[in-house]
């Protein structure tokens, strides 16, 4: 088969003209920062949820730092993380001064479960950042029966808009602090931003303060309503973390084409089921990555060297000189230079995976024959080694 042309990037965003005329009409409305839009945003993606209240921020970085901080995470407490994700989950445990705990993964989950997480409990851990790896929701019922009461669990759902938890409710309504992420690559893509869902309104109002700076009010309250005068009240030091109303124009419309942009990428998968299963018998994708309950923002699979007669790095450059975007998710964080200090002795499954996994290109923007592409070149690279 011969090498198509362009580059198929992994995980590009699918716009419609619907989102560009959404920009346009806020850019012509004249108020560009937080205001009506991303209000309507909050309440629409609520209502989507099922959740009482969402809180819209720059990224989910943000929001994974302020749901630690709100959750009483200080100066020297631990923070279960596990180490294949990215450094978002670790990093925020960092700026509150806290410590990362790495913890290890399920071989073929490839995420966190109860076990690994309770094998890493201190009697300083606070909190468990717990990451919905690739789209796979953790059983978070099970990790809060598991574990002692005065460990808050924050839930980095940056991968699971979409996702079931195992009971199939939806991620985002347990009642946990659960953070979104809107990155350009994500499955409701914004170029940048962030969400926190939950269910307590009290704390809600203080995430909409700490989000612009500690303020009583904001910006837009004061705009819609010129008799109040002068700037609001700042009692406490809060952050620049806040979205934008051109951000939200784009998720808004995002959020309508959502259940049909989660349907295609159900179907693009079920189209990788049908290609490889057939030929490719021995290949591990992550437990649970074809069926509706995952979100489906990482297709990874297992190319164990010895079922594939390469190493992982040179199938993933093979595939990039045929035009693939495959990509590896996640370099493992306790072995780079920045955690050295929070290394743990061991995390035997995190390391005999983490050479070896390997993303397939997914997304909205993708097309049942550039799934087939895919399939192609991969079978023919493993067929000119064997
Ligand atoms: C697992 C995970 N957590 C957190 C983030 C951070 O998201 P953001 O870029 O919106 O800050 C990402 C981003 O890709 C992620 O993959």
């Amino acid at each position: 088969m011969s090498i198509r042309e362009t580059y198929l990037p992994f995980g590009a965003p699918n716009y419609s003209e619907a989102e560009i005329e959404a920009v346009t009409r806020i850019m012509r409305s004249g108020w560009l920062g937080l205001g009506q839009e991303t209000l309507s945003f909050e309440a629409e993606l609520a209502a989507a949820l099922g959740v009482d209240e969402i809180v819209a921020v720059n990224s989910c970085t943000s929001a994974l730092f302020l749901a630690l901080r709100e959750s009483g995470v200080r100066s020297g407490d631990d923070v279960i993380v596990p180490s294949l994700t990215w450094c978002s989950s670790a990093n925020v445990a960092l700026y509150l001064d806290a410590r990362p705990v790495f913890c290890d993964v399920d071989s073929d989950t490839f995420s966190m479960s109860v076990e690994t997480v309770l094998a890493s409990l201190t009697s300083r851990t606070r909190a468990v950042v717990v990451v919905h790896y690739g789209g796979l929701a953790v059983d978070v019922q099970a990790l809060r029966r598991a574990l002692p009461e005065r460990v808050a669990i924050i839930e980095d759902a940056a991968h699971a808009l979409g996702a079931r938890y195992p009971d199939g409710s939806v991620v985002g309504s347990s009642g946990n602090l659960t953070c979104f992420s809107f990155y350009a690559n994500k499955n409701l893509a914004t170029g940048e931003g962030g969400a926190i869902a939950l269910g307590d309104p009290t704390l809600a109002n203080r995430l909409r303060s700490l989000r612009m700076h500690g303020m009583d009010s904001s910006a837009w309250s004061r705009y819609v309503k010129p008799s109040t005068i002068g700037p609001g009240v700042i009692a406490e030091l809060g952050f620049k973390m806040n979205y934008s109303d051109l951000q939200a124009a784009i998720g808004r419309v995002q959020l309508q084409r959502f259940p049909e942009m989660q349907a295609h990428r159900q179907a693009l998968a079920e189209r990788y089921q049908q290609r490889l299963q057939a030929e490719l018998p021995w290949l591990k994708m992550q437990e649970g990555c074809f069926t509706p309950m995952h979100a489906k923002h990482l297709l990874v699979g297992r190319f164990d060297p010895e079922k594939t007669g390469m190493q992982r790095d040179d199938l993933l450059k093979a595939l990039r000189l045929r035009n693939v975007g495959a990509s590896i998710h996640y370099a493992p964080l306790h072995n780079m230079p920045l955690y050295a200090e929070y290394k743990p002795p061991v995390l035997p499954v995190t390391e005999r995976l983490a050479p070896q996994i390997l993303t397939l290109p997914i997304g909205a923007k993708l097309e049942v024959a550039d799934v087939d592409y895919v399939c192609e070149q991969l079978l023919e690279i493993l067929k000119e080694v064997r």
